[in-house]
């Protein structure tokens, strides 16, 4: 048995979102998102479940703030849902909804508790998609305003921003493949919001350093180590993860750290679909310099190539790996190759895994308990991966479990479960699962046993 122990004030944390967990949809003045028109839509999610009560956190906050500091978190992302601050998503501010936010971020400090705050994750105000949503270039500038306005009133008592959360999901699973909302089903309209999303993302980096903050700024991107069909050893293969590497990596990594987007991407695109009009003065304002970079990760990607999956000739196969209920394959070994070949590739920056976990079936057992020992085990693996990486010089600082409780997954409702606190949607009890409770001796230790060496190569 060894154990290891993080860098001095290593930053753990959990994280959730404001559509998944606050309900209240329609309380204070609350503008509507599109996650509430399109989970109102029949069909769109499973279980025809919506977030209009989720996980009631917008009452019980107080409540959820002493569980945070039961498991002892050093830091908390939240995110803050833009139609309740703007119900319009421009104009007038909608005071009850700060205040809400003011609260909730107050107490936290109080409690020694350092809010990182994404300003988005996912839940545009609708009004802002009649328009045409981030495919719209307006809307860029709405948000900015959104951003300077929650600076201002925020700005202070908030340390870690986060401009935006996995714009490769809004882009590509929100505009092409229609699973999310605003249930768009054009990759050209995909890639034009990308680039707004990206610009929107600049701005607001610009507008924060402006307005002479002292914390930290930078974007969550979820991203995928990706390797060849390992079963098969041939060319097209090679060539097709690259392309994927281009399509889910390079595309936001290379303008936010590089500005440029990747060569490779636009001439394969300009072959396909309509590319976006990006001007020099676009690229210079998306490479503003940023604190940090966050990522997400949850499994890798093997792929083959296949001329028939249009526009990008290629597809995803199972290795056989175990799998998460959401049929995730598991590989914490790919967290390690992320974070060194991001090391190597964008010159050191300093990282933060922004979210990891796992959806598992949990049940709450004949004594009131929830013993996830799937979770516990897939945490414990992926925390070994990101402290050899570290050994090896990744600059990780932080790493935030995905997520603080269960709540709404998205297209899956409520049937996935991804919390290390449970939580029993009739009547709003919270029961902290065994990942939680281990997870908060983890953080107390500042690491933990190595009691099987799996992954410490
Ligand atoms: C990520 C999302 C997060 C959560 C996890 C499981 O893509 O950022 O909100 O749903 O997946």
């Amino acid at each position: 048995m060894s154990k290891i122990t993080f860098p001095k004030d290593f930053l753990w944390g959990v994280a959730t979102a404001s559509y998944q967990i606050e309900g209240a949809w329609k309380e204070d003045g609350k503008g509507e998102s599109i996650w509430d028109r399109f989970s109102h839509i029949p069909k769109k999610v499973a279980n025809g479940d919506t977030g209009d009560v989720a996980c009631d956190h917008y009452h019980l906050y107080p409540e959820d703030v002493k569980l945070l500091k039961e498991l002892g978190v050093k830091t908390y992302r939240l995110s803050i849902s833009w139609p309740r601050i703007f119900p319009e998503g421009k104009g007038q501010p909608n005071e009850k909804g700060m205040e809400f936010y003011k609260n909730l971020i107050k107490l936290l400090v109080e409690n020694d508790i350092k809010p990182a705050v994404t300003l988005y994750h996912w839940d545009l105000p609708q009004k802002l998609q009649d328009i045409g949503g981030w495919a719209n270039r307006e809307v860029v500038d709405y948000y900015e305003q959104y951003a300077r306005y929650v600076f201002k009133e925020l700005g202070d008592l908030v340390p870690i921003w986060i401009t935006h959360n996995e714009p490769w999901v809004v882009s590509f699973i929100g505009n092409w493949e229609g699973r999310h909302a605003p249930g768009i089903t054009d990759f050209s309209t995909a890639l034009q919001v990308s680039h707004h999303l990206l610009l929107s993302h600049g701005k607001a980096v610009r507008a924060y350093r402006e307005m002479g903050f002292e914390g930290e700024i930078g974007i969550t991107l979820n991203l995928v180590p990706v390797y060849p069909d390992p079963s098969s050893h041939n060319e097209e293969d090679a060539a097709a993860a690259i392309r994927r590497d281009g399509f889910q990596n390079r595309w936001f990594l290379d303008p936010v750290f590089k500005g440029r987007y990747p060569a490779d991407m636009i001439n394969w695109y300009s072959k396909k679909v309509v590319v976006p009009v990006i001007t020099q003065e676009d690229l210079d304002i998306i490479s503003t310099p940023v604190d940090f970079l966050g990522i997400n990760y949850y499994m890798p990607g093997y792929i083959k190539a296949d001329p028939d999956a249009w526009p990008l000739e290629l597809k995803h196969v199972f290795t056989g790996k175990d799998r998460t209920a959401m049929g995730w394959e598991i590989y914490p070994e790919g967290l390690y190759d992320l974070l060194v070949r991001l090391h190597k590739d964008y010159n050191g920056i300093k990282i933060m895994v922004t979210e990891n976990g796992a959806a598992f079936n949990d049940i709450v057992n004949r004594e009131g308990k929830v013993e996830d020992d799937n979770r516990l085990d897939f945490l414990y693996k992926h925390f070994i991966q990101a402290y050899r990486a570290i050994q090896d010089g990744v600059n990780l600082t932080g790493y935030y479990v995905w997520s603080f409780m269960d709540n709404f997954e998205w297209a899956e409702g409520y049937a996935k479960r991804f919390g290390i606190t449970y939580v029993d949607y009739k009547t709003q009890k919270r029961i902290i699962k065994k990942s939680g409770h281990w997870y908060k001796e983890v953080i107390k230790n500042n690491g933990f046993e190595v009691q099987f060496e799996v992954g410490l190569r």
